[in-house]
């Protein structure tokens, strides 16, 4: 496992960096994204979309807990925050549309309890440093490191 912390201060910088790294995914990959309310999850949600060539509007899944989008993958927008459990998770069918191909990216994805096996692990953090500062640490699981390696030339990263 390798981890990278990038620091965002505004809510494009942090769509810029979910940008960036939908460059590097592949089908099938699952990115997770942890931290507290109004962290910025979505947001980078929204960024990653764009990266995938998706021009729809990103809205929070949160009452659906899952939205598909059509872009370079299928995009499978979760947020878990009212899952109880993994079972939950199975039963929102990702695992199939994940192995047909697409791509997912799932708030709240420790809910899952390590079941989604997530290519990276994205933590969101608030900043001592402002309002809008955000601290996101990257932990890339081993056998994905090289080919997410270019996210260190990411702006902000340290
Ligand atoms: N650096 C930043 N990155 C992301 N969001 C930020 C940042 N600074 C301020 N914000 C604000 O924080 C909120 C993040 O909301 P959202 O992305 O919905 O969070 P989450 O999905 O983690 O609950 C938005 O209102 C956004 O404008
Ligand atoms: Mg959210």
């Amino acid at each position: 496992m390798v981890s990278i912390e990038v620091h965002s201060s505004s809510v494009s910088q942090t769509r810029q960096i979910g940008e960036s790294l939908a460059r590097w995914v592949l089908s099938g990959d699952v990115i997770d994204l942890r931290g507290p309310l109004g962290a910025g999850k979505t947001a980078f949600a929204q960024g990653f979309a764009r990266g995938l060539g998706i021009h729809e509007q990103i809205t929070s899944p949160t009452f659906l807990m899952v939205k598909s989008y059509v872009g370079r993958f299928d995009l499978l927008h979760c947020d878990l925050y009212r899952t109880s459990g993994p079972a939950d998770v199975e039963m929102l069918g990702i695992y199939e549309e994940l192995d047909a191909g697409a791509v997912g990216i799932v708030e709240w994805g420790e809910r899952a309890n390590g079941e989604l096996d997530a290519v990276v692990v994205v933590e969101f953090k608030l900043s001592e440093e402002g309002p809008e500062s955000r601290i996101l640490e990257f932990t890339i699981r081993d056998d994905s490191v090289e080919r997410f390696g270019s996210l260190w030339r990411i702006q902000g990263a340290r």
